[in-house]
C-alpha cells in the first residue's frame, strides 16, 4: 500500500527507532560527531546517522584542494595569522572568538586525522605537504603562505572515507537513503529536540527516530543557484526544518560564488590549482587580478575575485565578448597537474574535451558555499534567537550550521576545517549533555504532519512538476541574487520566489510508486529549497550596504556604523510572516580595517 492510498488522516510511522543521538547528515561533521559520541559514550551507545546518500557520496567527497591549518611544515606559519586571514576573509563579519577555536584547534585536529588514518600528501621529509590558498597569508597580510593540507586534489574524498571506516569499525548504526521530513519539537518551537522524522528512500516508509540529542549536519543549499559547484542533492533540508519550525537562519544573504567553476557546468575547478601557480586571464590575455588584488593577485579571496571577474566582462574583455574568462595552468608541467591535480586535469580533459597542458580553460564563478545557516555556539548547540536562548537537544555543525567563522566570505579549506572542528565538538558537546537532557517523548504533530505532506504530494494530479518551479527558482536567484544585488533586483527576486512558493502549492508527481520515488523526493525537496531562497532575499534587501559575498551596487561601500551585526531571519509558522532581527558581531582582537588584497 502507498502512502498515496492512506489519505491525509494521521498515519502512524511505520518504525520507530529508539536511540541515544541521532545525526543527520554523513559527511565531515556528521561523521566526526558521531565517532565522537561512540568514543566517549563506549560502545553501548545507540549513535545513529540518517543520510540522504549512501556516507561517501556525501558532498564532502567534493571538496578538493585541502584543508588548512597553521603547521608550518613547509614555510613559517601561526595559528594567530590564520586567525587574523578568517577574520579580514570574512570582512569582519566574522565572530572572532568562534575563528580562534577553529584556528587554534585546527592543528591538533589535522593531527588526530593523520593519526585516524588520512593519507595526506607528504613533503621529502615525511611531514604533511602544505600548498597557497586564496586570502591564506604569512604576517598578516604580507603575502601567501602554504597552509592547506592536502591529498593530491580528493582531500574531501579522503577524510570521508577515513571518518566512515572508523565510524563503521565503533559500530556507528548507518540508516543510508533516508530523506529527513521534519524535526520532533514535541514542546513546540524553543522547546526541546526528540529526533526526527524521515522517509526511507527504498521504501517510501516513514521512520521516526527518537532520540534525546539531534545533530543537523545536512550541507548548503547551492541547487537553489543555476550556475553552482553543489551537487543536486544540496537543497537546505537542514536550513528549512527549523525554519519552518519558527526558529532563526543566521546571516542568509552570504552566499560565496567561488570564481573557477568550469563554464556553463559550474562544476568545480580547485583553488588549488592558482595555489599551484594557475592565474587568471582576460580575452587580451592580461593577467586582470594585478589590478585588482596587487599583493595576493590570483590568491586574493574568492569574493573579490568572482566580482573582478564579473567587471571583467562587464568591461568587455570577457572571453570573446562573452561572460567568461581563462584559466591557464599550461605552465605547470605534466608533474603538478597529473600527480598533485590529476581529479581537476582529468575534468578539464573530460567535460570540456581540452588538454590543460596546452589550452586554456573557460571559466566562470559559480555557486558555492552558504556562510549563514543555522546559528550554534561553538559546541553545534542551536541558538533559538539572537540573545543566545539554545534549543535543548538540537546542534548542528559544517555547512548547515553558522557558528560564524566565516563571516561574510569564507576562505578556501576553511570548510573543511570548520566541518572537521566543529563537528568533533559538536559530537563531545552532545555526549556531555546528553545525561542530563530528558527522555525524548512524541512529537505526534509532526509525524503526522510528515504522513500528510508525503501523502498529499503522492495524491496531488494536477499542479506543476517540481523541477519547471525549481528551474525557474534557480534562474531567478542567479540573475537577481547573485554575485552583484541591487534593490530593484532584489525586490524582483522576492515576489519571484512568493509568486513560485504560491505556485509549488500545487505538485504533480508523476511516480506513484514506493521504489526510490526521487519524483516524490524532488518535490520535497523544492519546498526546502524555496524555504532557503526566501530567507537568502529577505535578508539580502534589508542589508544596505557591501560586505563579503554580499555585494549591493546601489550601496558599494561597507557600512560598519550601520551593518557591523549579523541577521537572525525567521518566519512565523502560522502567519508565514517574515522577521529580521540583529546581533552583534563578537569582535575580540582584530579591529574592522580597510579589506584590500
Ligand atoms: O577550491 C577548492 O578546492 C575548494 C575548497 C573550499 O571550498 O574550501
Amino acid at each position: 500500500m502507498t502512502l498515496a492510498t492512506l489519505g491525509r488522516a494521521a498515519i502512524p510511522p511505520t518504525r520507530v527507532h529508539e536511540m541515544d543521538a541521532v545525526v543527520v547528515g554523513a559527511g565531515g561533521a556528521g561523521l566526526y560527531a558521531a565517532l565522537e559520541l561512540k568514543q566517549e559514550l563506549g560502545p553501548e551507545a545507540r549513535i545513529g546517522v540518517i543520510s540522504k546518500l549512501y556516507p561517501s557520496r556525501s558532498h564532502t567527497g567534493a571538496a578538493q584542494g585541502g584543508v588548512c591549518a597553521a603547521l608550518g611544515n613547509t614555510e613559517e606559519d601561526h595559528w594567530e595569522w590564520h586567525w587574523f586571514d578568517t577574520v579580514k576573509g570574512g570582512d569582519y563579519l566574522v565572530d572572532q572568538d568562534a575563528a580562534e577555536v577553529m584556528c587554534r584547534d585546527a592543528v591538533e585536529t589535522i593531527i588526530n586525522l593523520e593519526h585516524l588514518g588520512l593519507p595526506f600528501d607528504r613533503t621529502p621529509d615525511g611531514l604533511i605537504n602544505q600548498r597557497r590558498f586564496g586570502g591564506h597569508t604569512r604576517n598578516y597580510g604580507e603575502g601567501p603562505v602554504r597552509r592547506s593540507c592536502f591529498s593530491a586534489d580528493r582531500t574531501g574524498h579522503s577524510i570521508l572515507q577515513t571518518l566512515y571506516q572508523q565510524c563503521i569499525r565503533r559500530d556507528v548504526a548507518f540508516f543510508d537513503e533516508y530523506q529527513v521530513l521534519d524535526l520532533a519539537l514535541p514542546d513546540g518551537p524553543g522547546g526541546r529536540a526528540a529526533g526526527v522524522i524521515a522517509l526511507q528512500l527504498a521504501t517510501t516508509e516513514l521512520h521516526a527516530f527518537r532520540a534525546r540529542a539531534v545533530l543537523f549536519a545536512t550541507g548548503g543549499y547551492g541547487k537553489v543557484f543555476k550556475v553552482t559547484s553543489n551537487a543536486h542533492t544540496l537543497t537546505g533540508d537542514g536550513m528549512a526544518i527549523p525554519y519552518r519550525r519558527g526558529l532563526p537562519l543566521e546571516d542568509m544573504e552570504f552566499f560565496q560564488f567561488h570564481p573557477t567553476g568550469m563554464y556553463k557546468l559550474g562544476f568545480l575547478l580547485s583553488e588549488a590549482m592558482r595555489g599551484e601557480g594557475g592565474f587568471l586571464v582576460n580575452d587580451s590575455g592580461e593577467r586582470f587580478m594585478e589590478r585588482y588584488a596587487p599583493t595576493m593577485k590570483d590568491l586574493a579571496s574568492r569574493d573579490v575575485i568572482s566580482r573582478s571577474i564579473y567587471l571583467e566582462v562587464a568591461a568587455g574583455r570577457g572571453i570573446g565578448g562573452k561572460d567568461y574568462v581563462h584559466l591557464d595552468v599550461r605552465h605547470l608541467g605534466a608533474e603538478v597537474l597529473d600527480k598533485k591535480l590529476p581529479d581537476m586535469s582529468g575534468f578539464i580533459r573530460t567535460y570540456f574535451g581540452l588538454e590543460p597542458l596546452t589550452d586554456l580553460v573557460p571559466i566562470q564563478p559559480t555557486a558555492h558555499y552558504a556562510m549563514g545557516g543555522i546559528p550554534t555556539d561553538i559546541d553545534g548547540r542551536v541558538l533559538a534567537d539572537e540573545k543566545g536562548a539554545l534549543v535543548p537537544g538540537f546542534y548542528a555543525a559544517g555547512e548547515v550550521a553558522c557558528v560564524s567563522v566565516h563571516g561574510a566570505n569564507r576562505l578556501g579549506t576553511n570548510s573543511l576545517l570548520d566541518i572537521l572542528v566543529f563537528g568533533r565538538r559538536a559530537g563531545k558537546r552532545m555526549a556531555a549533555d546528553l545525561a542530563d537532557l530528558p527522555e525524548p517523548t512524541v512529537d505526534a504533530e509532526a509525524e503526522a504532519s510528515a504522513a500528510a505532506t508525503v501523502s498529499g504530494l503522492l495524491a496531488g494530479t494536477d499542479g506543476e512538476r517540481p523541477a519547471v518551479i525549481r528551474a525557474e527558482l534557480q534562474e531567478v536567484m542567479f540573475s537577481k541574487c547573485g554575485v552583484y544585488r541591487t534593490d530593484r533586483l532584489l525586490v524582483e527576486c522576492r515576489d519571484a520566489v512568493a509568486d513560485l512558493r504560491a505556485r509549488a502549492r500545487h505538485l504533480k508527481v508523476d511516480d506513484r510508486g514506493c521504489r526510490y520515488n526521487t519524483d516524490l523526493g524532488e518535490a520535497i525537496e523544492l519546498g526546502y529549497l524555496i524555504d532557503c531562497a526566501e530567507a537568502t532575499v529577505e535578508s539580502a534587501l534589508a542589508r544596505r550596504e557591501s560586505r563579503g559575498g554580499h555585494a549591493r551596487e546601489d550601496y558599494p561601500n561597507r557600512d560598519d556604523a550601520g551593518w557591523l551585526k549579523h541577521t537572525f531571519a525567521s518566519r512565523g509558522p502560522k502567519s508565514g510572516i517574515m522577521s529580521l532581527r540583529y546581533k552583534p558581531v563578537t569582535i575580540t582582537k582584530f579591529e574592522p580595517k580597510a579589506r584590500t588584497y
